[in-house]
């Protein structure tokens, strides 16, 4: 009988309860034990480790649609890779994560995390070394190489279309603009998936240099005097700081444009998880429990072509653009970027909305 331990890391997103409430399901189906590690490595790290027995009354279906994560992401400020290695006592933190996981006694973990999350468990796979270590990928931001899809990013593509459709109504009431930010950081998925459902009249992402003069036309030549523009936190305007909404905000009132700006934050990583995301999570616990049977380890489960499969961790650093932090040596991160040739680009130039100085 296997041991098997759940471990959510990162920032939350809905999707994390689903992944969750069916890996327990399908290990309990295959007679092993489950435990599920509070508050990521901060749990783990703790003497005893914090964790606890897990089951499907733990865990009720009904709650498993819920955003956030019922086993918790973590504390801000507790000891983490990151601040590890800032302290120069990654080998510490490693030994603790060990002894944690030697207390549990796990056959395997999976881990259901980011880039960064993922990235760190790669660079300290030693520590790692006497268990199965299955990554299942989750994100909003949808930056994450060789998986077509990341839990949690079509709950917020909904949730940051919802909150446009709210705003579409009172914009056309006051004959006014809507310049809305949304998250993702340096990747542009989010908002271009919700600025194409809504229908926005510009959608702005870091991906594509834009001209500001031909944003400010655009909007003046547009057929309604009311709409909104989707701008991605990630994107930036030369010689002004700020939050990019309001940068953008700035420059239309300078050009006699009315305008409000509007800030979604962290509602988009929350709402009643939605029925792709349900399935994706339900497809990738099913995939990780498989790899746990087959023996498989150092393995992310990802959507290719319409499939689930595992890749190889090794694989999944190799293919993103990876970007090194001076100050964490062990910190890589993988991104992969909104891509010239992505079909959602077309349709919005073809839709007349402006997004950007597209080639
Ligand atoms: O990576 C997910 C994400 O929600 C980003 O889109 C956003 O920039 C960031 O996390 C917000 O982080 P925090 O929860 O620390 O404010």
């Amino acid at each position: 009988m296997k041991r098997l331990g759940i471990m959510t890391t990162g920032g939350d997103c809905s999707g994390l309860n689903t992944a969750i409430h069916r890996i327990v399901r399908g290990a309990t189906l295959r007679g092993w034990h489950v435990f599920g590690i509070l508050d990521g490595t901060d749990g783990l790290c703790a003497n005893p480790p914090a964790a606890i027995r897990l089951n499907d009354m733990t865990l009720p279906i009904e709650n498993a649609r819920l955003a956030g994560s019922f086993l918790h992401n973590g504390h801000a400020g507790a000891m983490n890779f990151e601040t590890a290695a800032e302290a120069g006592r990654v080998k510490q933190f490693n030994k603790r994560l060990q002894d944690g996981l030697k207390q549990l006694k796990l056959d395997a973990l999976i881990l259901i995390g980011g880039n960064g999350s993922l990235s760190l468990a790669w660079s300290n796979r030693e520590t790692y070394r006497d268990l199965q270590l299955i990554c299942i990928p989750k994100t909003i931001d949808m930056d994450m190489p060789l998986t077509e899809r990341t839990i949690g990013f079509d709950t917020a593509v909904q949730q940051l279309t919802s909150f446009c459709d709210q705003l579409m109504l009172t914009a056309r009431s006051h004959h006014r603009w809507f310049v809305v930010q949304a998250m993702g950081r340096d990747c542009g998925q989010l908002a271009l998936h919700a600025g194409v459902a809504i229908g926005a009249s510009a959608i702005l992402i870091p991906e594509i240099k834009f001209d500001i003069n031909n944003l400010i036309s655009h909007i003046k030549n547009a057929q309604t005097d009311y709409g909104i523009i989707v701008v991605s936190e990630g994107i930036s305007l030369r010689g002004h700081s700020g939050r990019p909404a309001d940068m953008i905000s700035r420059k239309l009132t300078a050009a006699g444009i009315t305008n409000r700006t509007a800030f979604p934050e962290h509602t988009q990583r929350a709402g009643d998880t939605t029925a792709a995301d349900r399935i994706l999570a339900t497809r990738f616990a099913d995939c990780a429990l498989d790899a746990i049977a087959n023996n498989e380890t150092y393995v992310m489960t990802a959507l290719i072509d319409g499939d689930v499969h595992t890749v190889a961790l090794s694989d999944f650093i190799a293919s993103g653009d990876i970007v090194r932090d001076p100050k964490i040596p062990d910190l890589m991160t993988s991104n992969a970027y909104v891509s010239p040739d992505n079909p959602l680009l077309s349709v919005a130039h073809d839709m007349g909305i402006y997004i950007g100085e597209k080639k």
